[in-house]
């Protein structure tokens, strides 16, 4: 048994770049020019500029130097390959840059064009030192889309830096398809496994129907929620000029596919689009106005289709008193009264659902919500469920904090759902980065059954409405690089090749 472990353990571990069936697409250091390599952008907003230099070097004796940029998305961008649609790719590069902050955060990204626009995916990152040469390397997968005319691969510091920085030996493979995940079909299906609906975040990529990740979708869950698209900084990027393409993609799939969806978020105080706090008309009146409007013309656009809405998100600071967003510092504290009341305006039958983090973990933040929505309730404002994202770790909360939690809620004559739920197999921001191990993945899958034992029990007794995994296979998890960037996580339910995880077994059987 050992050794037949330690043979699949060497399996897994042979580095996709060395696969015989892999084709380069992209393979530059430098030596010979700057290749396909060109600014983003154009010339209305300024270029930057790209030059091959000899001052600097990861391998060899050049590197490409990034410089003059003006905005934080301009960066080197290259032609991935002429049909890349449908397929997926591994991609290393080397990344430096020697002036500026002591710490750069360097995304790796894919721009897709189709007649409809651009659309644009941050994939991979990485945090620089400062005079320190820094890998990204990683997989990705361009969805089947054959309205994708084409994907151009660019690097950028999307953090406000528009440090000068370097590049050098690039190399994009396309993999071989039998290295490509593949869902797996005989096994039980989750959401016949479970009493409640079970939900997945997911991004539009997710959704096509030729992606393995919409097999996998169709199969285990029951709801579907946008881990990004359906923020207002992707919905509403100018005042009034809405973009409906991703969030609509998510909602066709779920339409033609009987599953329900949440809509994440209308009212928060992160990914806003740059206007929505400025200008004339980020006044009390207007900054109202401009929540009215925008909770209304989604729910309207959506009523009979999406059917439960985070309407406020992340409202509590951690000692359990309003967060002091640019909602409460130019509404004051009635926005949160208002955006109920404008949601249930817009469409009386959706659920609105006021959602937080570490409702179970923080007793003080706890109790803040507990207060909020009495109070909510009390003056008649329409609250129908407390979410509680439940961005756990492997050890914390414990699971009589969660199911006390739940009943403490249930207890206002409200639903509880789980809205984000994801299990860091990692303790602390301190922790570096570990080996998933056969030993964690049964810690976390005890954990996870545990739990979702408290989730059928509150169920049972109708406090709890729904759970909601903040993604579906491990690679695509926001836990990713965040909060320590460079650390890999495993949270979820399914692995990176769309494997069932032992958390995956315990929960089914
Ligand atoms: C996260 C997404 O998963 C990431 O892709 C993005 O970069 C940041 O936001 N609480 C929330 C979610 O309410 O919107 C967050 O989603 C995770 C924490």
């Amino acid at each position: 048994m050992k050794q037949f472990l330690a043979i699949v353990m060497a399996l897994v571990t042979v580095p996709v770049f060395a696969q015989a069936g892999n084709v380069t697409v992209i393979d530059t250091n430098f030596e010979n020019g700057i290749a396909g390599w060109g600014p983003r952008g154009d010339n209305r907003q300024g270029l930057e500029k790209l030059e091959v230099t000899t001052a600097v070097k990861h391998s060899g004796s050049s590197s490409l130097r990034v410089f003059n940029r003006t905005h934080e998305w301009q960066g080197a961008t290259c032609k991935l390959a002429a049909n890349a649609v449908g397929d997926m790719f591994g991609m290393e590069a080397w990344l430096y840059y020697k002036d500026g902050p002591a710490k750069v955060t360097f995304v790796f990204s894919t721009q897709k064009t189709s007649a409809q626009g651009q659309a644009y995916q941050n994939v991979l990152q990485v945090q620089a030192n400062k005079g320190e040469w820094v890998q990204i390397k990683g997989e990705f997968t361009i969805a089947k889309d054959p309205t994708i005319t084409d994907v151009q691969v660019y690097f950028e510091t999307p953090k406000n830096d528009t440090v000068e920085f370097y590049i050098d030996d690039i190399k994009f493979v396309k993999l071989d398809p039998s290295l490509r995940p593949k869902a797996e079909v005989n096994i039980p299906n989750l959401r016949d496994k479970v009493p409640f609906d079970i939900g997945a975040a997911v991004s539009v990529d997710d959704v096509d129907f030729s992606s393995e990740w919409a097999q996998l979708l169709m199969k285990h869950f029951s709801i579907i929620v946008a881990g990004n698209e359906m923020k207002r900084d992707t919905v509403e990027p100018s005042e009034g000029k809405y973009n409906w393409i991703p969030a609509d993609k998510i909602v066709d799939f779920a339409m033609n596919t009987g599953m329900r969806v949440r809509w994440h978020p209308l009212v928060w105080h992160s990914q806003n689009p740059d206007w929505l706090f400025k200008g004339a008309g980020a006044t009390k009146a207007g900054l109202d106005q401009r929540m009215k409007t925008y909770i209304q013309t989604v729910m309207r656009k959506y009523r009979g289709d999406v059917d439960s809405y985070d309407v406020v998100n992340e409202v509590l600071d951690e000692n359990g008193r309003l967060r002091n967003s640019e909602w409460l510092k130019i509404i004051g504290t009635e926005y949160i009264d208002n955006a109920f009341r404008y949601a249930r305006e817009a469409d009386p039958k959706a659920q609105l659902v006021i959602n937080d983090y570490n409702l179970a973990s923080n007793p003080r933040k706890r109790q803040g919500m507990y207060d909020l929505v009495k109070d909510l309730k009390a003056r008649g404002v329409p609250v129908d469920a407390i979410g509680m994202q439940m961005h756990i770790d492997i050890r914390n909360p414990s699971v009589s904090a969660i199911k006390e939690t739940i009943e403490l809620f249930a207890s206002l004559g409200i639903k509880v759902l789980v809205t984000e739920m994801d299990m860091s197999i990692y303790t602390s921001d301190t922790e570096s980065k570990k080996t998933v191990t056969t030993t964690i993945l049964q810690e976390q899958a005890t954990r996870y059954r545990a739990i979702f034992d408290v989730f059928k029990e509150e169920y049972q007794k109708k406090n709890l409405d729904a759970v909601v995994i903040w993604g579906t296979s491990d690679n695509l998890s926001w836990k990713n690089d965040f909060p320590v960037p460079g650390r890999t996580d495993a949270p979820l339910l399914f692995d990176s090749k769309l494997k069932r995880k032992p958390a995956f077994d315990a929960i089914v059987k």
